[in-house]
């Protein structure tokens, strides 16, 4: 288990920085990220390199005992090289070029792009390589960040094509997977279709749903170019990147399978401010987060990487400068956001950033050191963390008691036709969850490939498309199942299956879905000490109700050791339908005072406390 920290040496003088890393040993740290965005330093014109500086900095970390984790450079591309090749910027949506001046401004389908990141990265894996202070490799940055995934450029245009080609072998199949009878909207030749952007009205979803995983398959080709050039070059390191919170542009099991180790960037005050939680929920978790964002991530990529390998790359320090408003945290939360994370299983976590750089776009974004080089808050809580990870070491491994399965392109299935405002797979993910860990429960978030044996519970919030191997599994699986809507749907080609939702889970819950509403706020389904609604699926089979609203609406049936949730999965019908088939399954569950959270590691317990408030209960069962 590692602590380490962001560091941009080329934003500080040279004679500053052995004291800088003798500061870093001396917190207790001893992994430090550098280079990401130091393109414009390494090769200041076509073809002239300039290692010095990287030399010296390499060498100064190195000595003070640091490990470096080098990044290859390709998120921000020079300006001479954009102006060299001014079509390598991405086009939005809109058609307009997103251009020079910030960062992650080039199209993933670019072939000379391509060439040029492959090249660079040839370039610094050379370099340093073998240099014995790289310890490992990040590629790129954050892929997809800035909403950069998706490209409507020309040469997306053209490598769509051909990716339709080979998926579809000829042009009659597609038209008939996609339904384009409909509409007329049938093609003669793969040259013929367009990206589904600048449409009158919506595109056809089939149409849409094949540009997502082509541009998702895009991404990862750009990320696998590197790791084959740095595991030529660099041998016996491991390579990673870092993925973002609520992010679902690119399918992160596919780009797992090519790292070694999944990182992530946890900013819990950001998220909190920029995404879907309730007003209450801002006001109590300002300054800490809500208890589920970080240890959410944490479980999901945990269940993407390869061999379950994960870290946190970057980790808020203080206020950030991204979010409609930036507070501190708490004192005491940037270590329970760290302690919380090695509880979870992360070899590392990194803060972002070492020391406030006072110009540009993050000159008011937080580091461990304030921008004068005199210590933050959070170095003083990096420092208590250092202290206390020899006791947590010792003990590794988690409980098997829950799996929640989750799949990227289900996300992409709701976004694309959501039905209803905010009906979204991922934030059914994260609600189920929730609520799972209000039970004091582990939870893994697994892809729907992974196996299931040995688990007491599974809970598929929304996957549309389910295939046969998932289909057997859960046939054959002996513990309680819990089902939410829009399960089964869809066929991969985004078609509703021939004998209706749940497809080919039909047997499993002993019916099917003939129909489905999404319901507004307005109209919701009122039962005996609970509220349901958002959505209503209408059951016809064997299934018994088990929760029935008063107006006589069946908000949940219950066959076998199946559950199938006909409304959506939030709020109180969820919650006592979880606890329900957690205690069925078995496990201990019971639920925790609002703001505590637990995670077992090896034999250790963790208990988290994120409200600022009194609490007194019964913690140890
Ligand atoms: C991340 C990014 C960093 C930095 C940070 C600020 O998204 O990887 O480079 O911008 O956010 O919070």
């Amino acid at each position: 288990m590692d602590l380490g920290v962001c560091y941009y040496p080329e934003h500080w003088p040279e004679t500053r920085w052995a004291e800088d890393a003798a500061l870093m040993r001396e917190t207790g740290l001893t992994r430090v990220r550098i280079g990401e965005f130091a393109w414009s330093r390494i090769e200041p014109e076509p073809g002239r390199f300039d290692w010095g500086l990287l030399d010296r900095a390499v060498e100064a970390l190195h000595e003070a005992g640091l490990g470096i984790i080098m990044g290859t450079p390709t998120a921000t591309p020079p300006k001479w090289l954009v102006d060299r090749m001014p079509d390598m910027v991405a086009i939005d949506r809109e058609g307009r070029p997103r251009g020079f001046g910030s960062r992650r401004h080039y199209c993933f389908s670019h072939e000379g792009y391509r060439d040029e990141a492959a090249r660079i990265t040839r370039e610094v894996a050379t370099r340093y390589g073998n240099h014995p202070g790289v310890v490992s490799w990040q590629t790129d940055n954050e892929y997809g960040c800035h909403d950069t995934v998706q490209s409507f450029s020309p040469a997306a245009l053209d490598a769509f094509r051909q990716w339709l080609a080979a998926r579809y072998g000829n042009i009659a199949s597609l038209n008939e997977a996609w339904g384009n009878v409909f509409w007329s909207m049938e093609y003669r030749s793969f040259d013929e279709i367009e990206l589904p952007n600048l449409t009158v009205t919506e595109a056809n979803p089939a149409h849409w749903l094949a540009f997502r995983r082509f541009s998702s398959d895009q991404v990862i080709a750009f990320n696998r170019a590197q790791v084959d050039i740095l595991r030529e070059l660099s041998p016996g390191r491991d390579i990673t990147h870092n993925a973002m919170g609520f992010y679902t542009g690119y399918d992160h099991h596919d780009l797992a399978a090519d790292i070694d180790v999944l990182g992530w960037d946890s900013y819990p005050l950001g998220f909190l401010e920029m995404f879907r939680f309730t007003e209450e929920e801002k006001r109590i978790y300002a300054r800490q987060g809500h208890p589920d964002i970080a240890a959410f991530h944490h479980d999901l990529y945990r269940g993407c990487a390869k061999g379950g390998r994960w870290s946190v790359l970057e980790q808020q320090p203080g206020p950030v400068n991204w979010a409609h408003y930036n507070p501190a945290p708490l004192p005491g939360m940037v270590k329970l956001w760290t302690l919380e994370a090695f509880a979870h299983g992360a070899e590392m976590v990194s803060y972002f950033r070492w020391r406030q750089f006072p110009q540009a776009q993050e000159q008011m974004h937080a580091g461990l050191l304030r921008p004068d080089g005199k210590p933050a808050p959070a170095l003083g809580e990096a420092r208590e963390c250092a202290d206390e990870l020899g006791k947590i070491a010792s003990e590794a491994g988690s409980r098997k008691e829950v799996a929640l399965v989750f799949s990227y392109d289900s996300e992409w299935i709701t976004q694309i036709q959501p039905q209803g405002q905010g009906r979204s797979a991922l934030w059914a993910a994260f609600s189920c969850y929730s609520a799972l860990r209000k039970l004091g429960l582990d939870v893994d978030i697994v892809p729907p490939t992974a196996e299931l044996d040995g688990y007491a519970l599974v809970v598929i919030p929304c996957l549309p498309i389910v295939d046969e191997a998932l289909a057997e599994r859960l046939g054959k699986f002996a513990g309680q199942i819990v089902i939410g809507p829009r399960t089964g749907s869809r066929t991969r080609d985004f078609a509703l299956p021939d004998n209706l939702a749940p497809g080919l889970l039909e047997e499993l819950v002993g019916g099917k879905v003939v129909l489905s509403e999404s319901l507004s706020e307005r109209m919701t389904i009122e039962g005996d000490g609970w509220t349901g609604g958002g959505w209503l699926d209408r059951y016809e089979g064997k299934a018994e109700p088990e929760f029935v609203g008063r107006n006589g609406e069946v908000a949940c049936w219950r066959h076998g050791n199946a559950r199938l949730l006909a409304v959506w999965p939030e709020g109180e019908l969820l919650q006592l339908a979880i606890e329900r088939a957690s205690s069925e399954a078995g496990l201990d569950a019971a639920p925790l005072p609002e703001g505590i959270r637990r995670r077992t590691r090896g034999n250790l317990r963790f208990e988290f406390d994120y409200l600022n408030a009194e609490v007194s209960w019964q913690a140890l069962s």
